[in-house]
């Protein structure tokens, strides 16, 4: 058990709602089996008391950082001191860090995502062909930092199709000249050559678990198939991927390596993944 006492130092999740959030149990149980002084608290805020609450936070000597999560991400910037250069261009922060009551905001999100390919896959982006399908928040963080750690081109697609040209211009415009948006034909052509396709809408999720954001024809072997939705674990897109003989990765590991890269920001240490991995996979049945 976590004991708390004068010395414990606090970690939080700023969100509303926050009741299906796995991220208490994750970090607590890691805070536990790594001996610290910490405690990690949601903390349900709706957007009229964000302010409020922020200023609160950053007067709070025994505060070490928080998570920010939905309907937070984009507001929460304007009460923050200081912006690292990836949460800026992807114009979202998922992660502050409190120290001697100035606040700083960083986007775990993107390179959870990575890490979780580079440790589960033993696949790195630098090269590669990505494709991506959806245009909203999950999918700025994605693209952003595969464009940053040197994807060789990233051709996104998007139900709203406007919405996919805006983030391809915004990637070639603050990271590197490497984004396009496609449809119809195009988006063929470009998943045909494509060495890692990444769903990041909510299509699929429970309880629309026959939908599938992509047709099993175009999934050929060789790619990497990866889905950001954790819950149903093995998504219709990812049970075709299989069948077409592709590798696959669930969502499961963004929500765990983006976690620990916030951990690490606000700790310094590292968090036991498999712990991680353990708690999430019971909560996630
Ligand atoms: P998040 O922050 O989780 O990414 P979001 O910003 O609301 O959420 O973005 C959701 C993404 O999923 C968008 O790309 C959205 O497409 P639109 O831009 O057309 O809205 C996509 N999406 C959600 N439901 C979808 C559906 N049923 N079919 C296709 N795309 C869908």
């Amino acid at each position: 058990m976590i004991s708390v006492n004068a010395g414990t130092k606090l970690l939080g999740i700023l969100g509303y709602p926050l009741k299906h959030s796995y991220s208490p149990a994750m970090h607590n149980t890691s805070i536990e089996e790594l001996g610290l002084n910490y405690l990690y608290v949601p903390i349900e805020v709706k957007d009229e008391d964000l302010r409020d609450l922020v200023k609160g936070i950053a007067a709070m000597k025994n505060f070490s950082g928080f998570n920010v999560t939905i309907p937070h991400k984009v507001n929460i910037m304007k009460y923050l001191d200081e912006l690292d250069e990836l949460a800026a261009a992807i114009g979202a922060v998922n992660t502050v860090t409190v120290r001697e009551g100035r606040l700083k905001g960083y986007n775990t999100d993107g390179i959870g995502f990575l890490r979780s390919i580079e440790k589960e896959k033993g696949i790195t982006v630098q090269g590669k062909k990505v494709f991506i399908i959806g245009s909203g928040g999950a999918a700025k963080g994605v693209a952003m930092t595969f464009a940053f750690e040197g994807a060789a081109e990233i051709a996104i697609t998007n139900r709203t199709y406007e919405k996919a040209v805006e983030l391809a211009e915004n990637i070639n415009r603050k990271v590197k000249k490497c984004s396009y948006a496609v449809s119809g034909k195009d988006a063929e052509e470009a998943l045909s050559d494509a060495d890692i396709v990444v769903n990041t809408t909510s299509v699929g999720m429970t309880p629309h678990i026959e939908e599938t954001p992509l047709e099993a024809e175009f999934l050929h072997r060789g790619m990497l198939v990866c889905d950001i939705v954790y819950n149903p674990l093995k998504t219709r897109l990812l049970q075709d991927a299989e069948k077409r003989g592709c590798q696959t990765l669930n969502g499961l590991g963004m929500l765990i390596y983006q976690g620990a890269e916030a951990f690490k920001l606000w700790t310094g240490y590292e968090e036991p993944i498999m712990t991680m991995k353990n708690v999430l996979s019971a909560l996630a049945g």
